[in-house]
């Protein structure tokens, strides 16, 4: 069988990478996770003083940044320039600010380039918001990851408990609620459900379960 792209996209703290991750391992394929790529822009221009909302600023910062993942256990190591920024782009000043930087234009179209170089490369699980509505349009498998705000907010807070961040539940589920909505309004390729990807509400499923229900799509399509 000729090697597939697999999309996987949907609102903030749905799951979708610790999914995508293992469907990828899985089937051997390449596991790209796009928001990292906004997140180290988001990061990089906080560190550097650009403006968050400067288009033509962010395109010139985006020029020396030098962006490395590699594969590695419990999640992928993240640098740029040569500097580890794996649990630095998880903060939450990055992740309140993210939506911002992803929502200017420059900065997607730098983006969406290189997704597209690192899908190029062979069979790839990808997971965003745009995968495949705008970056991999003719993937053979598209899902699109749905929960609650609330289960969305649960699991955030339990993620951040085990890495000692203190963040209310009550502020987690209005975090959540106003990314999703500044990433889904945005002009420049929102966060949409695809015509023709398959939904997927992950509310009452366990990470296993999601992986089951992606596999038994991915037959169907491949
Ligand atoms: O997936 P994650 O929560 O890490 O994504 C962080 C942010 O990056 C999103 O809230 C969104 O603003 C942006 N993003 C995007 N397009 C993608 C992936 C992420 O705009 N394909």
């Amino acid at each position: 069988t000729t090697k597939m792209q697999i999309a996987i996209d949907g609102p903030a703290s749905a799951g979708k990478s610790t999914v995508a991750k293992l469907v990828a391992k899985e089937m051997n394929y390449i596991y790209c996770d796009t928001g990292a790529m906004y997140r180290v822009a988001t990061w990089y221009a906080l560190k550097n003083n650009v403006a968050l909302d400067d288009n033509q600023a962010l395109e010139e910062m985006l020029k020396d940044v030098q962006l490395e993942f590699v594969p590695a256990e419990p999640v992928q190591k993240v640098f740029v320039n040569g500097e580890e920024v794996t649990d630095a782009i998880r903060m939450p000043d990055v992740t309140n600010n993210v939506s911002l930087v992803a929502a200017q234009p420059s900065v997607r179209k730098a983006m969406t380039q290189r997704q597209r170089e690192i899908a190029d490369a062979g069979g790839i699980v990808m997971d965003g918001r745009d995968i495949g509505s705008v970056v991999l349009p003719n993937a053979q498998v598209k899902v699109f990851m749905e929960a609650t705000v609330h289960e969305r907010a649960l699991r955030r807070y339990r993620e951040n408990q085990a890495k000692g961040i203190e963040t209310p539940l009550a502020v987690l589920e209005e975090e959540i609620a106003a990314r999703d909505y500044k990433d889904s309004t945005r002009k420049e390729a929102p966060l949409i459900c695809a015509e023709d990807a398959i939904k997927l509400d992950t509310t009452s499923l366990n990470i296993e379960q999601v992986v089951a229900e992606i596999k038994k799509i991915i037959k169907k399509n491949a």
